[in-house]
């Protein structure tokens, strides 16, 4: 017999099912809770509340799991490109060997932007932060494609949006680091496959041969396959809610983007480096900034530590530790920053505080220090996390409409003034 929550309220016992996932995690379905109790349940934060049912990632934050559509991310990240991991997140399968290739050559197709794009990027100010730059013209780019206005036109106008999605962000990406140089915009070269394509954007310069170091290229692979999806996170609940309303693809995920910028979340990885290069300009005292980060009195926390779900490690930072180390080894780079980051992660780990509160590195704790080596500036790297988490967006976005979710709409507890007459201005 399938199980049932009680929940007694006011002398009355009310019955509600439970609804268990593929890998038993279970939940009691209330929707019906106010129709029947008057009740509503308050979650701040959305620490307890299931907002979905979704097929494409799973993590286990107590055991430190996590799988795309039934894959371990080990695997995904060891093996894999992160064009077919774009795939599998989006379509379901990992895709074929014709699939792929098709795949790969209609974002290939649409790896040019619109040449009017470019003035949107001079109004910019030289100082503009990237993710900023990234979120508005990602919006703009329904302006310039109104029949994606109506997301549910059809699957083929909606998979030409994906594609073209796909296909311009890391042109986009590019262009707005080029921007910010005041450089001029390296246009894509069709014959790169789409990590090296990015770097060629990103660092040729139209007076000098630029060459991209493959090992460059297999770190980078990895990066945007570990951000590539991480379930109902921040970024990925915003880009459900605002595509629950039918607003096109393009500004959904210009909403992900803003949500991710934040240094509680994607901003992380920009928040890590700075904190690691205020340690190492402080004299690298790491138990001075253990004991501000345990004081409750001082705002400062210890960028890279603690997550909303994993609570024993993060699978991902354990493998861009490992690559961490790798990449430093092969571009024979010396990083003082990395030292103190190790140093950090093992005084905390030691100690209670940080013991007792389940803190442990996340992705972001190691993800900076990879991309410094690589060259990429800090104020990038959130975007590098945006073009990593793009696909997972837009699977996150194609599962809900395919669903026909109902509009996201959440429901509060007022806690204001109850009643008040108004007063005249000059009475007041
Ligand atoms: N440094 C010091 N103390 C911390 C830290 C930290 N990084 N993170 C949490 N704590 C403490 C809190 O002060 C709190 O202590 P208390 O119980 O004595 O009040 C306790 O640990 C629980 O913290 P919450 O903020 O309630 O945990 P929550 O799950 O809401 O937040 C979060 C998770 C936002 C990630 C938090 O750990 C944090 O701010 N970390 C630093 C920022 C960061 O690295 N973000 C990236 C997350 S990964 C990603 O988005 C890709």
């Amino acid at each position: 017999m399938s199980e049932i929550a009680k929940i007694e309220l006011e002398g009355k016992s009310y019955e509600f099912p439970v609804f268990e996932g593929t890998e038993n995690e279970k939940a009691i379905d209330i929707g019906n809770l106010r129709a029947v109790t008057g009740y509503v349940t308050l979650d701040t934060g959305y620490k307890n509340t299931g907002a979905t049912k979704s097929a494409i990632t799973f993590l286990d934050g107590e055991k430190g799991i996590l799988k795309y559509r039934g894959y371990p991310i080990e695997q995904l990240a060891e093996k894999a490109s992160f064009l077919e991991v774009a795939y599998l997140l989006i379509y379901g399968d990992l895709p074929n060997k014709t699939q792929l290739e098709s795949f790969q050559a209609d974002i290939t197709n649409h790896t040019l932007v619109h040449e009017d794009v470019k003035q949107f990027f001079e109004a910019y100010p030289a100082k503009a932060h990237p993710m900023g730059v990234l979120s508005s013209i990602i919006c703009s780019l329904s302006t310039f494609y109104p029949e994606s206005l109506d997301p549910n036109r059809s699957p083929e106008a909606k998979n030409l949006t994906i594609l073209r999605l796909l296909g311009k962000a890391p042109t986009l990406a590019a262009w707005a680091y080029k921007n910010a140089m005041r450089h001029p915009f390296i246009y894509p070269k069709n014959d790169y496959d789409y990590c090296k394509n990015f770097l060629y954007m990103m660092f040729a310069l139209p007076t000098a041969d630029y060459k991209v170091d493959p090992v460059v290229v297999d770190a980078l692979n990895k990066l945007l396959i570990l951000h590539a999806d991480h379930e109902q996170n921040c970024s990925t609940s915003t880009v459900r809610i605002v595509g629950s309303s039918q607003a096109n693809l393009y500004a959904t995920i210009a909403a992900g983007i803003a949500a991710l910028w934040g240094p509680l979340h994607g901003g992380a990885n920009q928040a890590v480096i700075e904190m690691l290069e205020k340690i190492h300009n402080d004299g690298g005292d790491v138990d001075k900034w253990v004991l501000k980060a345990k004081d409750k009195d001082d705002s400062f926390r210890l960028m890279g530590f603690g997550h909303r779900v994993y609570k024993n490690f993060d699978p991902r930072a354990t493998i861009i530790k490992k690559a961490c180390d790798d990449v430093l080894e092969k571009l024979k780079i010396n990083d003082p920053l990395l030292e103190i980051a190790k140093k950090l992660e093992k005084v905390a780990l030691e100690d209670d505080y940080f013991k007792s509160r389940n803190l442990y590195p996340n992705v972001d704790f190691y993800s900076g220090i990879i991309y410094k080596a690589l060259g990429i500036p800090t104020e990038m790297f959130t975007v590098m996390f945006a073009l990593g988490r793009l696909p997972g967006w837009i699977a996150q976005w194609k599962e809900m409409t395919e669903n026909n979710e109902p509009i996201g709409r959440p429901r509060q507890i007022y806690t204001g003034i109850v009643n008040r007459d108004y007063i005249p201005i000059d009475q007041r």
